[in-house]
């Protein structure tokens, strides 16, 4: 197995709180894993960890072969740039800037001409159905819509791994299946991992391997 990630006994605290208890986690490239569990059980705790946001208490996070801990604060921040990408629950775009603007946000960034940056970030979004919009503001968008945009950020730079965070969360279920088609899809297509948080069953059964999280304890449920 070409293994992209790698959590072994990760802790997180908020002060006192545990949130995440001794959680180990192995990703390779290309695969989905979904993560399941109720509200306050520690999933955006550990997406933040595995992604090299938050530093956890003890343990490692292994990214590519390089333990994130290991890494000065610009080279974390380049990895996290580079090759990483973030879907949050509520999109969380910029509202002043058109949608082809917050698409080629990762690639301008790293420092990407503006044209080629836009002409990818138009690729992708023309993919997820929003190539009429490109010099709307985003502002001026429905929630869908702007789940797609969130979708599309994460993905134009074609990271190693992309964090979805209840990414549709905010949306009503037809909109939500479409958005995650076209997420899981465009993923494959380009052999980014994706590790996603979702109450829904249905995308969790679609996914290569599935976890459920309880109390800040991970747990990989056996398929047969
Ligand atoms: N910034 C914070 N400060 C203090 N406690 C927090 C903070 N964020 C989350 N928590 C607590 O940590 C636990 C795990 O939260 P979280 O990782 O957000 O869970 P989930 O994403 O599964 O809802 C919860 O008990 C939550 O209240
Ligand atoms: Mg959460």
């Amino acid at each position: 197995m070409d293994v992209i990630l790698r959590a072994e006994g990760v802790d997180f605290f908020y002060g006192e709180q545990q949130a995440v208890s001794n959680a180990d986690f192995v990703l390779a490239r290309g695969e989905v894993a979904a993560i399941m569990g109720s509200s306050g059980s520690g999933k955006s705790s550990l997406l933040y960890c595995l992604a090299g946001v938050l530093p956890p208490a003890r343990g490692t996070v292994t990214f590519d072969g390089v333990e994130l801990s290991s890494l000065p604060d610009t080279e974390l921040s380049a990895l996290r740039r580079e090759r990483i990408g973030f879907v949050f629950q509520y999109g969380e775009l910029l509202d002043e800037l058109t949608v082809e603007e917050n698409a080629a946000l990762p690639l301008r960034l790293a420092g990407v001409a503006k044209d080629r940056a836009h002409a990818a970030a138009a690729r992708v979004l023309g993919r997820l159905g929003l190539g009429d919009l490109l010099r709307r503001r985003a502002s001026k968008l429905s929630g869908g819509q702007r789940q797609r945009i969130a979708v599309a950020r994460a993905l134009v730079h074609q990271p190693d791994v992309v964090f979805a965070d209840e990414p549709t969360g905010a949306l009503d279920s037809a909109n939500a299946s479409a958005v995650l088609e076209e997420f899981l899809r465009l993923a494959k297509d380009q052999d980014t991992a994706v590790v996603i948080v979702t109450h829904d069953p249905e995308v969790a059964a679609r996914a290569d391997s599935q976890y459920a999280m309880v109390d800040g304890v991970l747990t990989q449920r056996v398929t047969v």
